[in-house]
């Protein structure tokens, strides 16, 4: 792990030598994006390069990424001025303590990556931003690939991913509409006549650094020979097929991914094992809505009713451990509907409460989901805990006529939204800080906030012909696919790309 290693002593010693690295950033993410082609002298042009990350606001005539004038809307050298002095000045001095890091010649260093030009670009709520383009970068030679490449990942190794906005991004979907078999007809909205597409055009920006773009390829490579397994409730499904449709598009030949036992995926079905033949490994799925043990309890009156063990672990717990990435989830089942109203149903040992408080069942209940994993999941493993995500019924909820019909745009982002971070949230975050359990937690709480139009809505049915729709019970908690859950295994990818480096 040498580049962590430097990563920590960087760290240690200069922590704001990174906000000096920020304007670097937009180019060393396309630089990373074309690394292989750039090795294999296959990268053409700088347009090439600028606009495989899809910006339309970036130019797109090389003439303009040498030229920053030439472009439509030209960056003002005198308003900024004293801002770029300051910020040039600041960098330069830290270029050298960089490159003597990096262990490069820090003379070499500069006449690389000192010298920029910048490029406006401006986001979808008007905020003016500037791309730097690294005029230095002309060279495209493998070593100043490394370099680049080194950075980029320091960077991302730095950048909170939970902080950010939604953009508007031309090259999204990350795969076509309806052309993936996995995603069950309940998230399928466009080919169940959902009418705009607007929703499908949005990626998560966070706000110190860019993501790199799912690169399915990548994905499978750094998979191969490993099982990654989603355990959850249908949320997660919701992210499985997610999944299973991202990396489907690095295959040429879609036939060299099946589901073992030649299931499709429905509601009813508890496990899925997607082998990948190509790369000997598989994306999995299994189904535990609480990831303690359900059971049935036999009342007086012979009446068989559901039972939850707050202190066993689910029993399909023996299949977890022989996945090497995890990603759990739980939390839509808590309520009082779904748990007998806590009423003889929370259990311990032998023990089922006559009552029993919600909020402390959770509790006890992801205490024995961490000792699980803090006992049974060797360092070699990656375990990812993904967050409450958010639904949003607008009068009502989901069985007294809320909605989302008609959402088609994110809430205004200026705008703090809804920012009641669940206690669910805040228990599961203090229970993995005082077991230790080594959990990633995707933080997707807040990103989910915004996104009020990526639901189903009516459009978890087919709706199209003649059938009436129904506008009672409507979807706004699940996802359409492609949709938000892409952006949630945009960020696992990104925590491969940090991790296994
Ligand atoms: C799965 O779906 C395909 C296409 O709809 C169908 O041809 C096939 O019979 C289904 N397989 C199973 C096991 O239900
Ligand atoms: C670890 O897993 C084993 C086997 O599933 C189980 O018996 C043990 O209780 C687990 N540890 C914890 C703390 O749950
Ligand atoms: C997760 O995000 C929420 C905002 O949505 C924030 O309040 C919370 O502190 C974050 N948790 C972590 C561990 O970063
Ligand atoms: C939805 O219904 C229409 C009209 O009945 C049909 O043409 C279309 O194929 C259906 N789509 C799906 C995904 O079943």
């Amino acid at each position: 792990m040498a580049a962590s290693t430097s990563h920590a002593l960087i760290q240690r010693r200069n922590r704001s030598i990174f906000s000096a690295l920020a304007s670097f950033f937009a180019l060393f993410l396309c630089v990373f994006l074309l690394r292989k082609r750039v090795l294999d002298g296959d990268l053409s042009s700088y347009s090439d390069l600028v606009s495989r990350r899809g910006s339309s606001e970036v130019s797109k005539k090389s003439d303009d990424l040498e030229n920053p004038n030439s472009g439509s809307k030209p960056s003002d050298p005198e308003e900024n001025a004293d801002e770029w002095k300051g910020r040039l000045s600041s960098e330069s001095e830290n270029s050298a303590y960089i490159a003597s890091e990096l262990g490069i010649d820090p003379d070499v260093w500069k006449s690389k990556f000192i010298e920029r030009t910048t490029q406006p670009s401006e986001s979808t709520d008007g905020e003016k931003t500037e791309y730097s383009v690294e005029k230095a970068f002309s060279a495209d030679t493998a070593d100043n690939v490394a370099i680049i490449d080194k950075l980029f990942l320091q960077k991302l190794m730095n950048c909170e991913f939970y902080r950010g906005k939604w953009i508007i991004d031309d090259s999204y979907p990350l795969y076509t509409p309806g052309s993936c078999p996995y995603v069950d007809e309940a998230y399928d909205c466009q080919n169940n006549g959902r009418p705009d597409s607007g929703y499908l055009k949005w990626r998560w920006k966070p706000d110190e650094c860019d993501l790199p773009r799912f690169d399915a390829v990548d994905f499978l490579v750094r998979l191969r020979g490993k099982r990654l397994l989603l355990v959850g409730d249908s949320m997660n499904r919701n992210q499985f097929e997610s999944l299973l449709c991202l990396l489907r598009e690095g295959l040429p030949d879609k036939s060299r991914m099946k589901e073992i036992h030649g299931y499709n995926i429905t509601k009813g079905r508890g496990y899925y094992v997607f082998k990948f033949e190509d790369y000997d490994c598989t994306v999995e799925f299994i189904r535990s809505h609480f990831l303690v043990r359900e059971g049935i309890r036999i009342n007086a009156q012979g009446n068989s009713n559901p039972t939850l063990s707050i202190d066993r672990i689910d029993k399909t717990a023996n299949r977890w451990l022989r996945a090497d990435i995890l990603v759990f989830n739980t939390g839509h089942w808590w309520t009082h509907g779904k748990t007998s109203r806590g009423k003889n149903y929370y259990k311990e040992g032998d023990y089922v409460y006559p009552h029993f408080d919600a909020v402390e069942a959770y509790r006890k209940a992801m205490t024995t989901w961490a000792n699980w994993i803090k006992d049974n999941m060797s360092s070699d493993k990656l375990v990812f805990y993904r967050g409450y995500s958010s639904a949003h019924f607008r009068g009502g909820d989901w069985d007294s006529g809320g909605t989302c019909k008609g959402e088609e745009g994110p809430v205004s982002q200026g705008a703090m939204i809804l920012d009641n971070y669940p206690q669910k949230m805040t228990i599961l975050e203090e229970i993995i800080k005082k077991t230790n359990a080594p959990v990633v937690l995707l933080n997707i709480t807040g990103l989910t906030n915004y996104r009020k139009d990526g639901h189903p809505s009516v459009y978890g049915k087919n709706v199209t012909g003649l059938k009436k729709v129904s506008a009672r019970r409507q979807d706004c908690s699940h996802w359409c696919l492609p949709g938000v859950p892409d952006s949630w295994n945009e960020l696992i990818y990104a925590t491969l790309v940090i991790r296994q480096t």
